[in-house]
């Protein structure tokens, strides 16, 4: 079975080529010709997650699914949330949106943290959507070069390594995103044993 990862970002899709079994083919947003930007106008992960799995069935009428992750920090009230991305500015730059949030963090006991994924599948005509959630806490200091995005300040609950320090198929088994691909690899196990 081949089914499109809606996404451009190459470490999303390389954690997630290691979870899936040899007969699931990921294609990723470039191996089927699409160079667009696919907007992320809603306000809320799900919604996200679903306008990228739907531009992809729509333009490409092909099996896909697309994923959307916040990071929600306790004391800043879930923020940066669903504007992760973009937290520091247009230009969503990884070092910029650590520096920043390192800088509203600097005063402050609390520093729990979650990572949360929503994936949408689309298959068959039908929209099903999975979550996982990452607990954890937001780091003084960037620690690791692995990984991307925020996972330099990212220490999961349970470690004492942030996400970036760890190897990824040990991120994959707590991770936000690999617990969400891991409800959809059941999904899909029992549509193909049916
Ligand atoms: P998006 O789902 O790609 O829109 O992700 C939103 C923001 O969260 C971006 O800044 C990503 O770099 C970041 N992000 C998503 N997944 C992870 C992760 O697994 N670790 C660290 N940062 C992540």
């Amino acid at each position: 079975m081949e089914i499109v990862f809606a996404t451009h970002n190459k470490n999303k899709v390389y954690e997630v080529q290691l979870l899936v079994p040899k007969h699931i083919k990921i294609l990723s947003l470039e191996a089927i010709g699409c160079f667009d930007e696919i907007p992320e106008t809603a306000g809320t992960l799900a919604g996200n997650a679903k306008l990228k799995a739907d531009y992809v069935t729509q333009n490409y009428k092909l099996p896909c699914f697309a994923d959307d992750t916040g990071l929600l920090v306790e004391s800043l009230h879930g923020a940066p949330g669903v504007l992760s991305a973009r937290y520091a500015g247009e230009q969503k730059d990884a070092t910029d949106n650590m520096d920043k949030l390192l800088a509203a963090l600097e005063n402050k006991k609390n520093r729990n943290a979650k990572f949360e994924t929503v994936i949408a599948l689309n298959l068959n005509g039908q929209q099903i959507l999975f979550n996982g959630i990452a607990p954890g806490e937001i780091t003084v200091t960037k620690s690791g070069v692995k990984g991307f995005g925020y996972d330099p300040i990212f220490k999961p609950e349970g470690y004492d390594k942030t996400f970036a320090e760890l190897p990824v198929e040990i991120k994959n088994t707590i991770s936000h995103r690999g617990k969400a691909i891991k409800k959809l690899l059941d999904y899909l196990n029992k549509l193909e044993n049916q």
